[in-house]
């Protein structure tokens, strides 16, 4: 039998082997700490560009000190049946599980696109579990808020598109970047009906138990922060938008003295780019950017990394670990982790690299 050294030290953007000595499988990323267990759940994938899809599922680890990680398989697994919503191939991306204290159940929601349709279903989904490493049961798919008005758009913004506006947004052939002529007021508009466009997202659990969906909408050119009913199984209804036409992805909140953070990249692919960070003290705004919060070398491409969740550290005072992916597009399963420690000089966060540390940085600060 092997033994496997157990680790103290964080060594971002180097394989970071399990239990097993197997690098973890769990991209796109989320933290549950349930009971003083520290559950990740992330995208499994598999080798070469076909990992850039869903043939497993949501792989889930666990930990107590957050260096060391036991597989604890697959939470959620796709399926066989080419009827089901899940079925293998398509894309699941960004699983994030929150615990529902009023129901006691475990919820998983994450980003999921339809087989054969690359990106274009923008559609979320939800899957439930009675304990927190699964197996979780697959519950819908669904785009947010269908019949909705967002809480903070005028009321002569509260109609259907005319004929015109339709025809000239379909022939922008919106991609999911930014694009010329992309209209900040429209495609809330459109899909109105049918529900809001949902692709990166997170959730946030407040102290109040109140949870939200965090996700690019609008092709991804406007961000929803969407409320969700008391049992974390469905959107409220209530919702808002942030940052019209700036095209917001890889969305991670967090809340910190009381203030809202969110940061977030902009929408490039699998390629890097800068990411970007806002402060509010409401999470319904208003929001006020605050610009990259990455400094020193590479820092303008967020250190080859993309953002996937923020987790406060219980116990130590002001301690925050940003958590963001390295992808590997062409060798999916070979995808990086980058955990870094946030500072914030008063209220402003700062991420620098490092090429290892560990927890003690935040109390030797
Ligand atoms: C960037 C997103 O953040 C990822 O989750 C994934 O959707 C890729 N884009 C796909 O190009």
């Amino acid at each position: 039998m092997t033994t496997i050294a157990a680790l103290d030290t964080f060594y971002p953007g180097e394989l970071w082997p399990d239990n097993n000595g197997v690098h973890i499988n769990a991209h796109g990323g989320g933290i549950l700490l349930h009971e003083g267990t520290y559950y990740w759940f992330g995208e499994h994938k598999i080798e070469g560009t076909a990992g850039n899809a869903a043939h497993v599922g949501v792989h889930c680890y666990s930990s107590t000190d957050l260096y060391n990680w036991k597989d604890e398989g697959i939470a959620l697994a796709v399926s066989d049946d080419p009827a089901s919503d899940i079925v293998k191939g398509n894309v699941i991306e960004r699983p994030k599980v929150i615990h529902c204290a009023a129901t006691g159940k475990f919820v998983m929601w994450f980003h999921l696109e339809l087989a054969g349709q690359s990106y274009k279903a923008a559609r979320t989904a939800t899957a439930i579990s009675d304990t927190p490493t699964g197996p979780y049961k697959f519950l819908e798919s669904f785009r947010p808020n269908a019949g909705h008005w967002p809480i903070n758009v005028p009321d002569e913004l509260k109609k259907p598109l005319t004929p015109e506006e339709s025809a000239t947004l379909a022939a922008l052939n919106l991609h999911g970047g930014p694009t010329p002529g992309y209209p900040t007021d429209q495609i809330f508009r459109r899909d109105f009906a049918g529900g809001q466009m949902s692709r990166d997202m997170t959730l946030f659990v407040d102290d109040d138990g109140a949870a939200y969906h965090i996700h690019a909408s609008e092709d991804n050119g406007v961000l929803h922060i969407s409320q969700l009913t008391a049992d974390y199984l469905r959107p409220s209804g209530k919702y808002a938008r942030f940052f019209p036409g700036q095209f917001n992805e890889a969305p991670a909140l967090f809340k910190r003295n009381g203030k809202y953070y969110l940061l977030s990249s902009g929408c490039t692919g699998w390629d890097p780019n800068a990411a970007r960070s806002a402060v509010a003290d409401s999470i319904w705004g208003p929001w006020t950017e605050l610009g990259n919060p990455c400094i020193g070398p590479n820092a303008e491409l967020t250190f080859d990394g993309q953002a996937t969740h923020v987790l406060p550290v219980p116990g130590i005072p002001d301690a925050y670990i940003f958590l963001a992916d390295r992808w590997q597009p062409k060798n999916a399963i070979d995808g990086r982790y980058l955990w870094l420690p946030i500072d914030f000089t008063a209220d402003t966060p700062h991420i620098e690299w490092f090429n290892s540390w560990d927890l003690s940085y935040f109390t030797d600060r």
